[in-house]
Formats: C-alpha cells, sequence, structure tokens
C-alpha cells in the first residue's frame, strides 16, 4: 500500500470540466468568476465583503497592508505556524515577536495576556496580532478580541487551515471577532483553487484598500469609465495579485463540496480517535470533531519514551509507504526569524516539535488505506516497546 502524503486535492469531472469551460471562453482573468466565487465565500462565510487572491501568503501582506503596518510597527503571532504567517510582517520591515502556544497546538492566550502586560511597560505594544487556526481548530478569538481592546492591536486570521471551521455560532471567515480573515486554497487545503486565497472583512475601507493593492493601486473611482474606460490614477503602493479566472471556476466547483469532504474526514477523524488509542499517543482534542474543518489530524508521540526520535520514526513510516509531515518547525528555529527575535524560551512549541506530526487524512482517503495506517503505527510502537525491554 502506498500513502504518498498527509493530504492531497480531491478533484471531480465537474471540477474538469467548470476550468475547460472557462479555458473555451472569452476571460481568462478579470471576469465573473472571480466575483462569483468571491460571492460565494460570502454567503458561506456571512462576511459582508470578499477579495480572493492567488494565494494566502499574498494576502497576508495585503492584509498587513492595508491596515498599515509600516517599519516602526510590531507584529506578532503564534511561534507554531507556516513561515508566511509572519513573514507579511517583515516585508514591511516591521518588527516581530512570537507568542507560545498550548495543548490545542494553538497561541496559549495566558501567555499572551503576559506578554501584552510586559509590552506596554516597554512601549512594545503590536499593531496587529495574526491568529492561526492551526490544522483548522480556532483559536480562542474571544479572549484574543478582549485583548486587542484593552491593548489596540487588530487581529489577521489566518485561516489557510479553516475554510470551513465554526467559532460559536459562526464559520471562520465572518470576522465577528477580527479584522480580517485570511484562507488559502492551496491543493493540500479544504478546497481547491490549485494556488489561491480571500480575505474575508467587514470593513468597506479595508475592502477599498485591499482592491487597490491587489492591482498595482490602479484607482478608478470617480472617473467615468465608460466615457473614459483608459483613465486611473494610482493612489497606493500595490502589487498585481489577481485570482485569474480558471483558478476561481475551479473554486466554484470546489466550494460547493466544503462540507462534503469534511464529513470523509470526520469519518477518517472518528476513526483515529477510536482506533488509535495509545498511552505512547496524544490525539488531538476531542473538539476537532465539531469545530474543525479538519485540514490535518496532528498527533503526538511519546518518543522519549520509545528511546527514538521523531525523524527515525518518520523514516520507519516511509519505508512502510506512509508519508507523514510535521506542521511546522517553531518559527523561532529558523534563521531569518532566529535574526530577528528577541531570546526567549518557547518552552511548548519546543515540545510540540520533538512529538507532533501529522498523519494521512484527505476525503479520497480509502477505508483500507486508512486501517493499514492504524495498523502500521501500532506496530512500530509495539516494537520500540519491546525493544526497550
Ligand atoms: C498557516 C498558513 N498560513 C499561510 C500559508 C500560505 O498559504 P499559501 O500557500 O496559499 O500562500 C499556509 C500554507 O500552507 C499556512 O499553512
Amino acid at each position: 500500500m502506498k500513502i504518498t502524503n498527509y493530504s492531497k486535492q480531491t478533484i471531480d469531472q465537474n471540477d474538469i470540466n467548470e476550468v475547460i469551460k472557462t479555458l473555451k471562453s472569452k476571460f481568462l482573468t478579470k471576469g465573473k468568476k472571480t466575483i462569483l466565487f468571491e460571492n460565494k465565500i460570502k454567503k458561506y462565510c456571512k462576511s459582508r465583503y470578499v477579495c480572493a487572491t492567488i494565494n494566502a501568503s499574498s494576502s497576508l501582506l495585503m492584509a498587513c497592508k492595508a491596515i498599515g503596518l509600516s517599519n516602526n510597527d510590531i507584529i506578532w503571532t503564534s511561534n507554531v505556524t507556516y513561515i508566511a504567517s509572519i513573514n507579511c510582517g517583515l516585508h514591511l520591515g516591521a518588527k516581530i515577536d512570537l507568542v507560545d502556544i498550548d495543548d490545542t497546538n494553538n497561541i496559549c492566550v495566558d501567555n499572551l495576556e503576559k506578554k501584552l502586560i510586559l509590552a506596554k511597560k516597554e512601549k512594545k505594544l503590536p499593531k496587529i496580532l495574526v491568529a492561526v487556526h492551526l490544522s483548522g481548530l480556532p483559536c480562542n478569538l474571544k479572549k484574543i478580541k478582549e485583548l486587542s481592546k484593552i491593548y489596540r492591536f487588530k487581529i489577521i486570521e489566518d485561516a489557510s487551515h479553516a475554510f470551513g471551521s465554526v467559532y460559536g455560532n459562526s464559520k471562520i471567515g465572518s470576522c465577528k471577532f477580527s479584522d480580517l480573515t485570511i484562507f488559502s486554497f492551496h491543493p493540500v487545503k479544504n478546497i481547491t483553487t490549485a494556488e489561491g486565497s480571500a480575505i474575508t472583512t467587514n470593513s468597506l475601507q479595508i475592502y477599498r484598500k485591499l482592491l487597490l493593492i491587489r492591482e498595482n493601486g490602479q484607482d478608478f473611482s470617480g472617473i467615468n469609465r465608460v466615457n473614459f474606460p483608459t483613465k486611473y490614477d494610482v493612489t497606493t503602493l500595490g502589487f498585481n495579485f489577481r485570482i485569474n479566472e480558471i483558478n476561481s471556476s475551479l473554486g466554484l466547483s470546489q466550494i460547493e463540496k466544503t462540507n462534503k469532504f469534511i464529513k470523509k474526514k470526520k469519518f477518517i477523524a472518528k476513526r483515529y480517535f477510536n482506533e488509535m488509542k495509545l498511552p505512547e499517543i496524544t490525539l488531538p482534542c476531542k473538539k476537532i470533531l465539531k469545530l474543525s474543518s479538519l485540514h490535518l489530524f496532528i498527533i503526538r508521540i511519546d518518543f522519549r519514551k520509545l528511546k527514538i526520535n521523531k525523524f527515525q520514526f518518520i523514516k520507519k513510516l516511509k519505508k512502510k509507504n506512509i508519508v507523514v509531515n510535521c506542521h511546522y518547525i517553531p518559527l523561532n528555529k529558523l534563521k531569518i526569524i532566529k535574526n530577528n527575535l528577541p531570546k526567549i524560551n518557547f518552552k511548548n512549541s519546543e515540545k510540540y516539535y520533538e512529538q507532533a506530526m501529522s498523519i494521512p487524512m484527505y476525503p479520497d482517503l480509502k477505508y483500507i488505506e486508512q486501517s493499514y495506517i492504524i495498523s502500521v503505527f501500532k506496530k512500530l510502537i509495539q516494537k520500540y516497546k519491546k525493544k526497550i525491554k
């Protein structure tokens, strides 16, 4: 049996037909498909505005720029996330800082509060907090929102993993507790546009800025485009971060299947919860079944007890044709971040890195493959246990 990735896209004939239709149409970019895709996301998340873009890394940069982050400012995020969650700040010359995680693998709000109290005294408060929903499990947005009111920072939700996740009685993306939310539609994510992303917000002012930034700052406001179709002004420094019609048409077809994909992953997650119970394995918190889009199923293994390290174990899995991944190497371990960071102890992230891995879970993972994964994990752990005795 060969399970060659921890996640992958699910593409059906309808997806293919929609893409072909677009390829045969008049517009490959700047057409109706992108507007339709944005409207679908708006309806799904119940946000006021949506701006679709080429990928979540660019969306994060756009979001920081729309808030006005500059080289006089500070941006914070969780220490366990993808580099793009903080690169957006580095690109704009801002100073960065990181907060350790708790046992949900998301930002620890107690640590966050302590850090904010100290930062206030030292006059080093952040302008933006990037709140990441790792694996799709929403972080504690209510507490973060409360803190943002006291310490006056803006909140960008990095919901790259969380399209379809639920918080309170809303979908992630409603921006009830944030200024903007970013989704990624990379092929391993919940739905895909190949590469692509969307930003949701309830602020008209932010939305208008996003539109300018997405299109090289070209400003058509106040111009009668029927009489003066070639006229525009440039008021903002921007990029070309437009999604094209091919990606959007794939997104339009995929978004209809969001809940179906989550349901299929929920079935697999439930099997893992029921059948991977071993004292050496810590399964994710059960609330992922209710709240998470189930982008990732992250387990932890006590490798110290087994007297091996994680990477040896991953090698063994690979020999058995099972590919897992690690989301992520804590940011404080990366050279580019180390050089920009005060020395801090990230105790929980260190432990996470030592123990955590994302095991295969995607809608098309067959029952027999799930059984194989469960049995290989159990056998390997038993083997190492025997060796210790
Ligand atoms: C937490 C997080 N943020 C941002 C990104 C960037 O997404 P994209 O690949 O769409 O640029 C990723 C991608 O994996 C991610 O996991």
